[in-house]
């Protein structure tokens, strides 16, 4: 009985001694997981990217094709990083080493994402910023310059990376926080309000005169422009990016995930609120851009140069344009904060950092990639450059492979297990999303892969 106890005692002692580094933080509930993953999935991508994307390649084809790529692609191959992520608990690296040796690789792709994204999207987010301060001053309707000079001006100054850098800096402090205190409470606030903006915005540009137009080019399909191999292929890679998906960010969020989390509703409920939010930008800046008579392929600045353009013309312009871009804020602020996170996860338990100090060398990292974007040195446009490559390249394909990992080369049922829980949910949809991982996601990816670059 005695050496019983003591056998305890000292597990116990043994396991708070040198364990307690190991005890991973969880997500709360079922919601503050899918409000945690909208959050990384609802950001840039779908308010600033997607718009101009859309309006590049032909608005309503592209729309339907973003939407089945969505359902194609896109939830099964989060479903496939979901899986990795809960089963092994562990940061994207560590999570593919440890289901297989020979697929580390795939988390080590995941990581350059991260670093590419933060690479530019900082960047951007800071522009938000800039036009939050510059709509609460009221400097951006006073000044006599059109807005579109108004954004080369800004262009052409130190603000940018300056912002940028306040953008990284508010993100280190959420995620140093850890990932209860930071990140699900600053979803949990953030993601509602950003619904409710959206749908004011869309109520409010719908009165402009000349929004029919927009809601015709957005609305209306041009089949032939659908299926063109390069609408489909930057659809596919919108999905990921929008997503999230293809570079071990949903890897790492559902380490956090608690055992009984039904990941496929968590995906389908991700999925949809990132096409509702998508679709809402779409209806508030399409309009808007005919309403003032503005070209919807006006590329990456149509968010920045057409909506003060609207806000112009309102009664409380600035108030209208200040909570705009607050949402825009908030929006980016939830996705940064989750490939902060693939970071700052990986830094932290592959070279046992505590979680701030892994934190403070990611935040670093980020502000010396910004920079580099920032003056694009040595003559190359990084910017553009980033986003393609992280897009269209490295997330299609680690998605795809992600895919192929997980059906063909893990035991037979790993899969299955962790979409049913071992057999308590989803036992009916199980066996279409399996079939879909195995043989449809990956080979579709492959084949949109090869028709554009080969
Ligand atoms: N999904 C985010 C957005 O749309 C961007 C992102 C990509 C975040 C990849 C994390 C990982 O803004």
């Amino acid at each position: 009985m005695h050496s019983f106890l003591l056998f305890y005692y000292l597990r116990a002692l043994f396991k708070r001694l040198f364990m307690s580094e190991q005890k991973r933080a969880s997500f709360g509930g079922k919601l503050s997981v899918i409000l945690v993953a909208a959050g990384s999935a609802i950001g840039l991508g779908a308010l600033w990217r997607f718009p101009y994307i859309a309006g590049k390649h032909g608005g309503a084809a592209f729309l339907l094709v973003f939407l089945l790529s969505i359902f194609v692609v896109g939830i099964p191959a989060m479903l496939a990083e979901f899986a990795v992520g809960r089963r092994t608990k562990k940061n994207a690296v560590g999570a593919f080493r440890t289901l297989s040796k020979r697929w580390s690789w795939l988390g080590y792709s995941g990581v350059l994402g991260a670093l590419l994204i933060s690479g530019y999207y900082y960047l951007i987010a800071g522009w938000s910023l800039q036009y939050f301060a510059d709509s609460v001053t009221g400097g951006m309707f006073n000044s006599p310059l059109p807005f579109k000079e108004q954004f080369d001006l800004f262009q052409a100054s130190w603000k940018p990376l300056i912002w940028g850098v306040v953008f990284i800096l508010m993100t280190h402090f959420i995620v140093a926080r850890g990932v209860e205190k930071g990140i699900e409470k600053a979803s949990k606030v953030m993601m509602p309000m950003l619904f409710v903006i959206l749908i004011i915005m869309a109520v409010r540009v719908a009165f402009m005169p000349g929004a029919a137009e927009g809601y015709k080019f957005f609305l209306s399909c041009d089949f032939a422009e659908a299926f063109k191999a390069e609408t489909i292929m930057m659809a596919i890679g919108q999905a990921f990016f929008s997503l999230s998906v293809g570079m071990g960010c949903m890897v790492t969020y559902a380490s956090y995930f608690k055992q009984d989390n039904n990941m496929v509703s968590t995906s389908f409920n991700v999925s949809i609120l990132t096409l509702l939010v998508s679709v809402l930008a779409g209806l508030v800046i399409f309009p808007a851009v005919f309403s003032a008579g503005l070209q919807p392929t006006e590329g990456p600045a149509l968010v920045f140069v057409t909506l003060p353009e609207i806000f112009k013309g309102m009664p409380l312009a600035s108030v209208w344009a200040a909570i705009f871009f607050l949402l825009v804020i908030l929006a980016s602020l939830t996705s940064t904060i989750s490939f902060h996170e693939v970071l700052t996860a990986y830094f932290a338990e592959e070279f046992s950092l505590t979680r701030k100090r892994a934190a403070m060398v990611t935040t670093v990292v980020s502000i010396v990639l910004s920079t580099v974007t920032f003056f694009s040195l040595f003559g190359i446009d990084f910017f553009n450059i980033f986003d393609y490559v992280t897009a269209n390249v490295l997330m299609p394909l680690g998605a795809m492979f992600t895919c192929i990992m997980v059906m063909w080369f893990m035991k037979k049922d790993f899969m299955k297990d962790e979409l049913t829980n071992n057999g308590l949910c989803n036992r009916r949809l199980t066996p279409v999303i399996l079939f879909m991982l195995r043989f449809i996601t990956p080979v579709l990816i492959l084949y949109i892969f090869i028709k554009n670059f080969i």
